[in-house]
């Protein structure tokens, strides 16, 4: 009996023993209610885990368990110390959260769900926080001060919602703070600079918002920091050099944001930087040398700046790169033999620069590349074969450069060799558009989809080329085919280059001894020609693709002569310039030098001159074609001068001032164009200016029937001519003055050139010179038009000494 009693006994502590062991635990009554009281306010999706909240059938009123999966952590006494909703879904605002009844949080953490509405004020009695996440929601209102009650917090979170107000320089007090983001919302103002107290903090991360102001100097006192983000805002001023004291920064953003002045050589020395990113702002300078010194830095972004000099050789020694942006400054000089250290290297971007020279061999290092941009720049010569060595290339752009000659590969006829770009990745992207390649396009699938436009040269079987003419093309692969192409065709080489020869010691003869005086010779009478293109283009052809020089090809007619666009091949289309019969009488060998010299000019604000070609019937100049036509017949439009903006005029203006700058500063002899104005601008799809006829009137000085052309266009040619008759540089800056002025009015300036020194650029602006077929220009690009007045004032100055050089008018520009 005693021991059944025993038992029962013994099985009822079991029970209740075994009752106790989960040992659930619920939070305090007060706490509970409060967050019972909250949850009531909010909008909770079904099935949240926040059923969890929900009373147990006991009546337990207090019902919120201390270790719900939904996030409470209580501590030892069953106070809430943890309240983690992260992800959940919720919707709602914190103006039910009773701040006063969870004192003991220390971690708060609301990211990813759908709060909004501001962060109440009454934040500041939660004094045990460490931890608060706000991040990704959708608060908004501002930050407010009384966070710096927080003493305890050391990570504070308010990054991608929409809180606007400046940042209070009360979080400067916050001493423990070891990570402070804020990115990603509607904050302006200036960067207070309390934040240079956060002893502890090692990422500060303001970036994406609207901060205006300059960096702090005091951010330099953050010895602790290893990430600091402010880029996309629009601060401004330098870059100060206190950064560099922050000795464990391991990563700087600075892009999208208007500073300027020089990159100080204190940051480039951090010692632990490896992500340095200041692109598009207004940096200006060189790059210093002392980025050699920076072995950690993998990544270095300062594209779109205003950059200048060279690309430092010292940038041999940062052996750990991986992506390199340099693009859109104004970097001259050869691509540094020395970047061929780069063993890791992934990416580079040297597009939009001045480089020139060729493209080193030594790029063959590069074994991990696969995104090479070197677009728009002013390399030449061959492409080299090492290209074919980036096996891990999926990106290639070298367009609008004067690259020459072959594509890389093509012993064509062995077949023996494999061709550097079949070597290639399948699959790659390849731009080589607007260069000088010549020869067949080697059969390759990645030609497939490559954009080869622009390489009047270039044939093969791919869209925007001409078929090649060569049969060796095909039956690549058959080696008897090839031998027996081999003894047929070096004899017969040799008979046509003979003949050729002897051809052209005639009509070279006949040339010398006739000058063209007898325009209408019989068909078929002698020709001649210089031209770029391999043969292809030839007196026939044009006369073919014009139609005998049909009205109906006409587009436009000059000083010299009418102008004929001649599509030689689908894709290749060509201006030609019919002289005057009579034009280039007398001096003959003279005049044939000049236009040589005149074809290696190559410069992408200058209309090309690929050739000449006289024949008793007819000669011409043979041109690039320009899609867009003069700058003339666009301003005399109504309809087409409306597509011109503001931001296209002025480009359009910057793009004159470098042609020009480049013909008179860049060239030797220096090359006097003498008859600038709206005809002799053309323009490309994309507005960018191209001046034409550079150097022809001093081709045609010799015929003195084309007097006026000579000197220039009425309304556009400098005071001084009329009186000295003595041609300088200076004449055409005073035309280019006009041009300038009139894309500003819109119509030829005519008196106003008279009054110009008496007006201010404001007044100009506000008398309404601006052409009033556009809207008035936004206050962005007010700025830049009064630059253009006032450069057009300063280059039509009487005086040709006071007048600027275009190298100055053009450098002036590129800052604008
Ligand atoms: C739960 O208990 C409280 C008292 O602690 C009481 O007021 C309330 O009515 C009870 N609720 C239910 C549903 O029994
Ligand atoms: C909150 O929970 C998420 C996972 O649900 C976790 O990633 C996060 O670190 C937690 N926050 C805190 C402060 O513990
Ligand atoms: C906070 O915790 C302490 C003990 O750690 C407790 O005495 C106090 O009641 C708690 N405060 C609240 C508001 O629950
Ligand atoms: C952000 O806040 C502003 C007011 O400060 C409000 O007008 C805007 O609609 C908000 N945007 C979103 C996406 O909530
Ligand atoms: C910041 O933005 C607010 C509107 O959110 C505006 O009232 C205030 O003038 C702005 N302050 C600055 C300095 O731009
Ligand atoms: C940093 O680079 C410069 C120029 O390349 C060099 O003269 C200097 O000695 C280097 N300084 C250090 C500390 O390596
Ligand atoms: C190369 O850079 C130019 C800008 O300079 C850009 O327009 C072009 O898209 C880039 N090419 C590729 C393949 O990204
Ligand atoms: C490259 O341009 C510079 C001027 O910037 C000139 O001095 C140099 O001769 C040019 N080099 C080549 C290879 O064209
Ligand atoms: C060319 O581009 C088309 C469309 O993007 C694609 O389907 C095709 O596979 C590409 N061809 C080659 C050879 O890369
Ligand atoms: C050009 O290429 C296409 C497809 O690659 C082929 O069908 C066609 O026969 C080729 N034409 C010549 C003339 O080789």
């Amino acid at each position: 009996m005693l021991s059944s009693n025993l038992l029962l006994f013994s099985l009822a502590i079991l029970i209740i023993t075994l009752l106790r062991i989960p040992n659930i635990a619920y939070a305090s009554l007060e706490e509970t209610n409060a967050l019972l009281e909250w949850k009531s306010s909010l909008q909770i999706p079904r099935n949240s885990l926040l059923s969890s909240w929900i009373p147990l059938p006991m009546n337990s009123s207090a019902s919120v368990q201390c270790t719900s999966r939904f996030g409470v952590v209580c501590n030892a006494d069953w106070s809430i110390h943890r309240l983690n909703l992260s992800s959940s879904g919720f919707k709602g605002t914190l103006h039910q959260f009773a701040f006063s009844f969870l004192r003991n949080l220390t971690h708060f953490d609301l990211s990813v769900n759908n709060f909004f509405g501001p962060i109440p004020p009454e934040i500041r009695l939660l004094t045990k926080l460490v931890y608060l996440d706000l991040s990704l929601n959708k608060f908004s209102g501002i930050i407010p001060p009384e966070i710096g009650n927080l003493h305890q917090l050391t990570i504070l979170y308010l990054y991608s919602n929409n809180i606007s107000g400046s940042i209070p320089i009360e979080l400067g007090n916050l001493k423990s703070l070891t990570e402070l983001e804020v990115s990603n919302n509607q904050l302006n103002g200036s960067i207070p600079s309390s934040l240079g107290n956060l002893d502890n903090v090692q990422r500060l991360i303001l970036k994406d918002n609207k901060f205006s102001g300059p960096i702090p100097t005091e951010l330099g006192n953050l010895k602790s920091l290893t990430h600091l983000g402010v880029s996309n805002n629009q601060l401004s001023g330098s870059i100060p050099s206190s950064l560099g004291a922050l000795t464990s920064l391991v990563a700087l953003y600075m892009h999208y944001n208007q500073l300027s002045g020089p990159i100080p050589i204190q940051i480039v020395n951090l010692k632990s930087l490896s992500d340095l990113r200041m692109k598009n702002n207004q940096i200006s300078g060189f790059i210093p040398p002392e980025f050699g010194n920076s072995t950690q830095l993998q990544r270095l972004y300062l594209s779109s700046n205003h950059l200048v000099g060279e690309i430092p050789k010292e940038f041999g020694k940062m052996k750990s790169m991986l992506y390199l942006y340099l693009s859109d400054n104004q970097l001259s000089g050869i691509i540094p033999l020395e970047l061929q250290f780069y063993e890791f290297l992934e990416k580079l971007d040297l597009s939009g620069n001045r480089l020139n020279g060729s493209i080193p061999k030594s790029i063959g290092h590069w074994a991990h590349i696969h995104y090479l941009n070197l677009s728009n720049n002013q390399l030449s010569e061959k492409i080299p074969s090492e290209i074919g060595k980036l096996g891990q290339l999926t990106e290639l752009d070298l367009s609008q450069n004067l690259l020459t000659e072959e594509i890389p590969s093509e012993n064509r006829l062995s077949g023996s060799n494999p061709n550097a770009f079949t070597s290639l990745p399948s699959g790659i992207d390849i731009d080589l558009s607007n260069n000088e390649l010549t020869g067949p396009v080697p059969f390759c699938s990645n030609f497939v989809n490559a954009s080869l436009q622009g390489n009047l040269g270039l044939c093969g079987n791919f869209t925007g080329l001409k078929f090649c003419a060569s049969p060796i093309l095909n039956k690549r692969n058959d080696p008897l085919h090839h031998q027996l192409i081999l003894v047929i065709m070096l004899p017969l080489i040799g008979v046509i280059l003979l003949g050729l020869y002897v051809c052209g010691l005639i009509v070279y003869r006949k040339q010398m001894i006739h000058s063209p005086q007898n325009p209408f010779d019989e068909e078929g009478g002698d020709h001649f020609s210089i031209t770029n293109f391999d043969g292809g283009v030839v007196y026939d052809d044009i006369l073919k693709a014009t139609n005998d020089f049909d009205e109906a090809y006409c587009i436009g007619t000059g000083g010299y002569g009418a102008v004929y666009k001649a599509e030689l091949q689908p894709n290749n289309v060509v201006a030609v310039k019919k002289l005057h019969s009579s034009s280039g009488n007398g001096d003959h060998n003279g005049f044939l030098n000049e236009v040589r010299a005149l074809t290696n000019i190559r410069h992408r604000n200058i209309v090309k001159l690929y050739g000449y070609c006289s024949h008793a019937r007819h000669s011409f100049l043979i041109y690039e074609y320009l899609e867009k036509g003069s700058l003339g017949s666009i301003l005399r439009s109504n309809d087409l001068a409306k597509d011109l903006d503001w931001l296209k005029r002025v480009n359009i203006v910057k793009t004159i001032a470098n042609g020009l700058a480049y013909m008179h500063h860049d060239c030797s002899p220096p090359i006097i164009h003498r008859d600038i104005s709206i005809a002799n601008i053309l323009l490309d799809s994309d507005y960018g200016a191209h001046i034409s006829d550079f150097g022809t009137s001093k081709l045609l000085k010799l015929d003195s029937s084309n007097w006026t052309a000579i000197a220039g266009t009425y309304g556009y040619i400098s005071p001084e001519l009329a009186y000295t008759m003595v041609i300088t540089e200076k004449c055409d800056v005073y035309s280019f003055g006009v041009v300038a002025l009139e894309l500003v009015m819109g119509k030829h300036p005519g008196e106003l050139i008279a009054y110009l020194p008496t007006l201010s650029d404001d007044h100009l602006v506000h008398a309404n010179v601006g052409d009033s077929r556009i809207p008035p220009p936004s206050s962005q690009s007010e700025k830049q038009v009064k630059i253009v007045l006032s450069l057009s004032r300063a280059c039509l100055n009487s005086n040709p000494q006071e007048r600027p050089t275009m190298h100055q008018v053009s450098n002036f520009l590129m800052k604008a």
